[in-house]
This record gives C-alpha cells, structure tokens and sequence, in this order.
C-alpha cells in the first residue's frame, strides 16, 4: 500500500522498525520544519520500536539545518534521538543516520547512550 507523509495509510504500530532513506532531511530546502516534525510524529504512530532516518545531510552534502530541531520541539519530547555513523556512504558525507525510538521504552529496547 503506498501512501505519502506526512500522512501515512496505516494502523498505529503496524512496523517493528521503519527507515526513511533520501527523503526527510535530504529534502530541507522544499520541506518545511513543520513537515519534519509532523513526518516524524507520523512515522512513529505506524512504528511500535524505532525509525531510523538516512542520511542526516542535504544533497549539497551539508549537515541538515532540521536536525537539531527533533530535540528541541515539544511535539516529540516523547521520543529519544540519536544520530549515529555509519560504514555506508551512499553519497559524499551521507554517513549518518538519526535513530529515534519512544521515550518510555527506551531503557528496555536500547542500551544507554
Ligand atoms: C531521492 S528519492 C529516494 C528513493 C529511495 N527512498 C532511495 O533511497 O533510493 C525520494 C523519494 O521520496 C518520495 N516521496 C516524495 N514525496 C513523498 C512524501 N510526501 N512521502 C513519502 N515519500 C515521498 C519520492 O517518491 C521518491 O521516491
């Protein structure tokens, strides 16, 4: 079933794990920071244990402007993120991804940061 954030045509919890890749984030100068926030409240309704979001830079290959914003916005204080490396590097500096996960289950699914 295909479907477009940030609504999404699913169930609340319908996927163990959900992965955005060159979309969100890749796409800051044509999606709003409202859009982020919402696509990411949207992605985890349909997830029950964790998103992961790659890569965490533009296709200019720079850090994303939004990437702190998760953190700081009061609509997703229920979700712990992390941004964490990786070998893969699909594009120059796109070794990155941010991983988030519900706050409440964060001390049974994931070690401690
Ligand atoms: C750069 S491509 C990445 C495709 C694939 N995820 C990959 O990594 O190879 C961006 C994708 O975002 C999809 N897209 C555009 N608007 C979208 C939306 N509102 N919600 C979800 N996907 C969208 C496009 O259809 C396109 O497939």
């Amino acid at each position: 079933m295909a479907g477009e954030l940030p609504s999404l045509p699913f169930p609340d919890g319908s996927f163990d794990l959900t992965l955005v890749s060159y979309f969100l984030f890749a796409y800051q100068e044509r999606l709003t920071c409202e859009f982020h926030r919402d696509s990411i409240l949207e992605l985890m309704r349909v997830t029950r244990s964790e998103a992961c979001i790659y890569p965490t830079i533009t296709f200019e290959a720079q850090p994303s402007q939004y990437i702190p914003l998760p953190r700081s916005d009061p609509a997703l204080q229920h979700f712990q993120f992390t941004e964490l490396k990786t070998d893969f590097e699909f594009l120059m500096n796109s070794n990155s991804f941010l991983r988030v996960w519900p706050r409440l289950n964060a001390a049974l699914q994931w070690p401690k940061e």
